[in-house]
Formats: structure tokens, sequence, C-alpha cells
């Protein structure tokens, strides 16, 4: 049975960050009791640390399935809103010399509301954490960096994948990073999100292929690969 390892701490935040990993008995609480319950309490103590470490990891292994086409050994990685790492650790078992830049919050929101947030203010997100998540689960150090999207510049470097995965353009504006992405890649960059707009991005980059529909969740979204901005 494959898993990650993985701490009833850090299992709270995969389930902020991955909702679909509540069971029905979770969310009708969530009804029950409110958003900021659900959020502080009972996404934390009632779960099993354990199942959610298997489901989490067969939600990422799927993921990495959708991507896997457009990455290569030796690759420089950039998560923008990477979650737990689950995604990172997986690349990082199947493509050993990869190295990973991510972007993300260092806090939690109070009371997490799942939509599109105008005012890109809520996160769930916990650098401490996150850290030992990936080095429990083999991410050498010198492999990775996290910079923190509120306090340090974004690193000025090209990168040759780009993902994004239910973050950039499914919770918030596109426009937030679209300056410090086409400073980032390069006209082969692979640049990867969930959206529910993807004609719109034919007007900015040269291609853009969906890769994967997602006809379930609350947005309906598509994700697409883009590349060369015009
Ligand atoms: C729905 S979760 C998805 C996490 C992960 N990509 C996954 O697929 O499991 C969205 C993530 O985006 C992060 N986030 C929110 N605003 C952000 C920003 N401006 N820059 C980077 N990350 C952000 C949140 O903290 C959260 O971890």
């Amino acid at each position: 049975m494959q898993s990650f390892v993985l701490s009833r701490d850090a299992a709270h935040l995969v389930i902020l960050q991955r909702i679909e990993l509540a069971s029905p008995r979770l969310k009708k609480i969530r009804k029950l009791f409110g958003r900021y319950l659900f959020s502080r309490i009972f996404s934390k103590y009632l779960i099993n640390p354990k199942v959610i470490s298997y489901n989490y990891y067969n939600i990422m292994k799927n993921e990495f399935l959708t991507i896997k086409e457009f990455l290569n050994d030796n690759n420089k990685f950039l998560s923008i809103g990477s979650g737990m790492g689950g995604l990172e650790v997986i690349i990082n078992n199947n493509f050993k010399e990869s190295s990973f830049t991510m972007i993300e919050r260092d806090f939690v929101s109070k009371k997490i509301k799942y939509g599109w947030d105008n005012k890109n203010s809520e996160a769930y997100n916990n650098f401490k954490l996150l850290e030992e998540f990936l080095q429990k689960n083999k991410v050498d150090q010198k492999k990775y960096e996290i910079i923190d999207y509120d306090k340090q510049k974004l690193p000025p470097r090209k990168f040759d994948v780009i993902t994004s995965l239910y973050s950039l353009d499914f919770h918030y504006d596109f426009e937030i990073y679209r300056d410090y992405l086409s400073q980032s890649s390069n006209k082969n960059t692979a640049i990867i999100f969930d959206t529910i707009r993807p004609q719109f991005f034919k007007n900015i980059f040269k291609f853009v292929e969906i890769i994967k529909e997602d006809n379930n969740t609350l947005h309906k979204s598509k994700r697409i690969v883009c590349r060369e901005f015009i």
C-alpha cells in the first residue's frame, strides 16, 4: 500500500487544501457547526491521518499522471500554491534529478471559503509542516526551496515546468502572476494550471491545450498546458 508519511497536523492542512478528502460525515459536520470550527477543530481531530495519507497519495499519483508527459529528469520545477507538496514528492520519486521551487503562503485562513477570491486573501499552509513533509518523504533539502508569497521577492530564474494545481486562476486571478510567469518562463516552458476560462488564455499564450476536464468540481474547471507568451 503506497502512501505518504503524514502527521496529523499535516493531514489537517491537506484536508483544507483538498476538500474532496473530507468524508461525507465531516462535510455534514461542517454544515452543522460552520466553517470556523470545521477549519480549526474538526478537520484536525475527526480524521484518520493514515486514511488521509493513503487517499492523498492516490489523488496526487493521478495528478502526476495528468502531467507526466510534460516532465523530464533534470527539470527545474516551479509550483505556485503547492499545498503540502504531495505532487512534488511523487515527481521527485520518478525524476531523481529534479529541483523544486514552491511559492506558497504561511498562514491558515480563519473561515475558509472555497471559490473565487478577488482579493486573494485565503491560504491554508504552514511552512514548518511543509518542510517536515518534504523531508520525511525523502526530498533532499538541497533540492527544494520554499518562497513566501507575502514576504519574499519571487526568484528571478527560468523554469522548465510551472504547475499550479487548483490555485492560480482557480481561486485567484492569473493577473497576479502574469508578469512573473512571463519573466520566469522561456518558449519551451510548460505552464500548467486549472481554470474555468481556457479560451481566454489563447489571447495570452501561443499554445494552449486542455489536458484534463473536471466536471465534478464546483467550478467545472479545465487543466491547461500553455507555452510561449504572445
Ligand atoms: C486548493 S489548494 C491546492 C494545493 C495543491 N496545489 C493541491 O493540488 O493539492 C490552493 C493552495 O494555494 C495557496 N495559495 C493561495 N494564494 C496563493 C498565492 N498568491 N500564491 C501561492 N499560493 C497561494 C494556498 O495556501 C493553498 O495551499
